[in-house]
């Protein structure tokens, strides 16, 4: 099932998720349902308060799609290592149509539980490590808008509130 994603304003959103603690087949469903709504939306990244459930829960492909090796699940997960920068241009399937250049570190290793409740450790670097910790973020009721300077924030904001006005958000 392909579930419509949550935009920026939805209180879920920015709201910190409980975490993940029933491993059943209901789970094992909304981690298929979110990799289906994720690849619908051509993201390479999505997280479960973006289909509405406040849950420490994520899925990850930077592959698109095109490796099943690169599908993540991301239950509770926690970021146990960091390195370096990296400095990119970052956008969210929740922020339609807005880019920004977010810094995040250029290695980061993850400490996370699979759809089954099995605990792996893994380490990742540029795109990888920057959807971990963008995705980690959404799970603490984070968006990348915090992450940009207040004037390229504003602006965002101020697009967006004209767009719901005009009934486009
Ligand atoms: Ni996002």
């Amino acid at each position: 099932m392909i579930y419509p994603i949550t935009k920026y304003g939805v209180p879920v959103l920015e709201k910190p998720a409980a975490p993940v603690t029933k491993f059943d087949a209901e789970l094992e469903k909304i981690c298929a349902d979110m990799f289906e709504s994720m690849y619908a939306a051509q993201g390479v990244g999505l997280a479960a308060p973006q289909i509405g459930l406040a849950m420490r829960l994520a899925v990850i492909d930077v592959s698109l799609g095109k490796n099943p090796e690169a599908k993540l699940v991301l239950a509770n997960p926690e970021i146990i290592h960091s390195e370096g920068e990296q400095r990119e241009e970052e956008g969210c399937l929740s922020l339609p149509g807005f880019r920004g250049s977010v810094i995040r570190p250029l290695y980061v290793t993850v400490r996370a539980q699979d759809a089954t409740g099995k605990s792996y450790e893994m380490r990742s670097e540029g795109l990888l490590a920057r959807a971990f910790c963008h995705e980690i973020d959404h799970l603490n009721g984070v968006l990348f808008l915090q992450h940009l300077s207040m004037l390229k924030r504003d602006l965002i904001k101020r697009k967006i509130r004209k767009l719901r006005k005009s009934g486009d958000w």
